[in-house]
């Protein structure tokens, strides 16, 4: 299925929660992109998110809702491999591996770790600390060329790297030492109800995200609530119009324009007009999406199908990784002389 002169990608999304148009102008719709020109790896990482409680129920429905959200999408079985991270278990092993050759010291350095730390204190979980770690070893276990991931994770990525790069020197060439790629649209799509903050599905508020299973009137809503300004026309300023701003990027990724596109199109609305404007936009770019949902989660066999012929390709790259650094760790090899 993989074309061997094309590169690597390789990247992981959390079933935490219900997709937002987060996860999609700035992640999923990204990798539908690059599956054509790359040998393309998707991977819902569902180790990474039991680092923080979760509802056994619930963490099930949500891992195989994510993985039909991310197929109704647009990424291709034929294309890519698609698979939860549990169905591999060289995920789990390498990671204790890497574990063995990271430094407490690199890890402590880690800002998500230490912003999370604060909120939970003592009751954190060990598994929170080694996140980057498993994370690491999501990406190494694949030769991973370029990982494409927002970027709140470039200091994971350069650990990464640096995990990568220790091993190939202390052992002997290994591992492949991956690149970030950092897609620029879309990456920062804020919360609709403040726009200093990122959109996150964990808000308390559902009126600050749209999620891609909104039904239309839901979303309408939603957009008709956004925060904007005293101001009354609309035009892109990032620092004085952040709500409209905010907008007017949404705008231009549900239509697939720029932002001066977006900002000629809509000058002249009223504040009421532009917003119903961008939430017919968003709903329009979601409905096919929800339709292709819809039909996959009623077709359960098909589904589980995908996932499970994916994760036999994935296993069979990733434990032929796997092999090879036991080996070099050394681990006795049976039948060895
Ligand atoms: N930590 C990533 C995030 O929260 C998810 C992730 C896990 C990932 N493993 C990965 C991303 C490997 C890229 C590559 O967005």
């Amino acid at each position: 299925m993989f074309d061997k002169d094309k590169k690597i990608i390789f990247s992981g999304i959390q079933p935490s929660g219900d997709f937002t148009i987060a996860n999609y102008f700035g992640a999923i719709r990204n990798w539908v992109l690059l599956q054509n020109d790359y040998n393309s790896i998707f991977c819902v990482v569902d180790l990474h998110a039991i680092t923080v409680p979760q509802e056994p129920a619930v963490l099930r429905r949500r891992s195989i809702e994510c993985a039909a959200m991310i197929l109704a999408s647009g990424i291709d079985p034929e294309k890519s491999l698609l698979f939860f991270q549990s169905s591999v278990s060289a995920h789990s092993e390498l990671c204790w591996l890497l574990n063995c050759n990271s430094y407490m010291g690199e890890m402590a350095r880690m800002t998500q770790y230490k912003e999370k730390s604060v909120k939970q204190g003592d009751t954190i979980r060990v598994g929170l600390f080694d996140y980057p770690v498993l994370m690491a070893a999501d990406i190494l276990l694949y030769n991973t060329d370029i990982v494409p991931v927002g970027d709140d994770q470039t200091q994971h990525v350069e650990l990464a790297r640096n995990i990568a790069e220790r091993f190939n020197h202390n052992y002997s060439p290994t591992f492949v030492v991956p690149e970030g790629y950092y897609g620029k649209a879309g990456s920062r799509i804020m919360s609709l109800a403040n726009p200093e903050k990122k959109m996150s599905k964990s808000d308390e508020n559902t009126n600050a995200f749209i999620l891609m299973k909104d039904k239309r009137d839901v979303i309408m809503n939603k957009f008709k609530r956004a925060v904007t300004d005293s101001e009354t026309e609309v035009y892109y300023d990032k620092e004085k119009k952040k709500g409209i701003s905010n907008l007017l990027e949404i705008y231009s990724c549900a239509k697939g324009i720029t932002i001066p596109e977006a900002e000629a199109e809509c000058r002249g609305m009223s504040y009421a007009e532009f917003k119903e404007c961008v939430g017919t936009a968003v709903a329009d770019c979601l409905d096919p999406i929800q339709v292709r949902f819809e039909a996959l989660m009623n077709d359960k066999p098909a589904l589980e199908k995908i996932l499970m012929d994916s994760a036999d390709a994935a296993r069979s790259i990733a434990n032929k990784t796997l092999r090879k650094v036991q080996k070099k760790i050394g681990f006795y090899q049976f039948g060895s002389k």
